[in-house]
């Protein structure tokens, strides 16, 4: 089975100064932090041993919000990384907690509002070589690493932040990688901003033609918050759809329960941490079946 890793550590500068003394994986988006919505992807792709990756400051308010897991009937552990040297060295620092297994990999700071474990995403999981990510047409391509299909949809080049435009199929922060994605990692050299890049992980795998492009459709909105303008966008949106819909995104004990990861006496006792909130509530309408 595969595990989880997110990514929680970064600078959040683009955020100043709200990140000075926060992480921006604990910031709210609408009526919840921002870390509940990657988490609750994981969640909905039935990843059952998860990795939470953040810097030592954070370790505690984390383990706080989510303690070991066992409120969602998951497990949940956490490592440091000090020093925002990219993305990729999370790989590496999750060596030892993969031990050889196939991940998931996915950044704190992406929201997947939708159907994300639609068929065709649960398939890719099941791939056993190679690695999987996922494409999304934005209008904002020059802020992400690009991919260029072939006329066969087949990915044919991978660009980090290209200045020009090459492609509108922007690479969200979402990734499969089997087991080989930590020795990769182990041998990138730091890029010109001195990080460790993802997509040098995902151009080995092209070069290697074991990467696999899924385009996300319709279905799923995609959004960073890791801009101001993006961070309110995504709070706008989430309470724009929960307002209309009456359902929450991203409840992390409404998904263990319709997962049966947790029980029904769980969940009560779930929802009394969260007294009087709009969660709370929404908790106690599943509860008592009003859905
Ligand atoms: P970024 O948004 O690229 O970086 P950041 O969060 O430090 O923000 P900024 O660019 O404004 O300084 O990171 C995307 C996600 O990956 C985010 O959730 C934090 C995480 N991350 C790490 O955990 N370690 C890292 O070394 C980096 C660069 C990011």
């Amino acid at each position: 089975m595969r595990k989880g890793i997110i990514l929680a550590g970064g600078d959040g500068s683009r955020l100043f100064p709200l990140t000075f003394s926060v992480t921006k994986q604990l910031l709210p988006i609408h009526d919840k932090p921002m870390i509940y919505y990657p988490l609750s992807t994981l969640l909905e792709l039935e990843i059952k041993n998860i990795l939470i990756i953040c810097k030592e400051k954070d370790k505690l308010q984390l383990n706080n919000l989510l303690g070991d897991g066992s409120n969602f009937g998951i497990t949940l552990s956490y490592l440091t990384q000090n020093k925002p040297n990219g993305i990729a060295e999370g790989l590496v620092i999750a060596e030892d907690f993969l031990s050889g297994d196939d991940c998931v990999f996915i950044l704190g700071d992406n929201l997947f509002i939708g159907q994300f474990e639609s068929k065709v995403i649960k398939n890719e999981l099941y791939k056993k070589n190679g690695a999987t990510i996922f494409s999304y047409k934005v209008n904002d391509p020059e802020r992400y690493g690009v991919v260029i299909l072939d006329k066969n949809d087949e990915p044919k080049e991978i660009f980090e932040k290209p200045k020009k435009f090459i492609s509108e199929y922007a690479i969200t922060g979402i990734y499969f990688y089997d087991q080989e994605a930590v020795n990769i990692a182990k041998t990138l050299k730091p890029s010109k901003r001195k990080e460790l890049e993802i997509t040098d992980v995902n151009k080995h795998y092209l070069s290697k033609k074991l990467l696999r492009v899924v385009n996300l459709d319709k279905n799923i909105t995609w959004l960073d918050a890791g801009t101001i303008s993006s961070f309110y966008d995504a709070s706008h949106l989430v309470s724009t759809i929960e307002i209309r819909t009456g359902r929450k995104i991203a409840c992390l004990e409404e998904i263990s329960f319709s997962k049966k990861f947790i029980s029904l006496d769980l969940l009560k006792k779930n929802r009394e941490r969260y007294g009087p909130s709009n969660y709370g509530k929404y908790l106690e309408k599943i509860i008592n079946k009003n859905f």
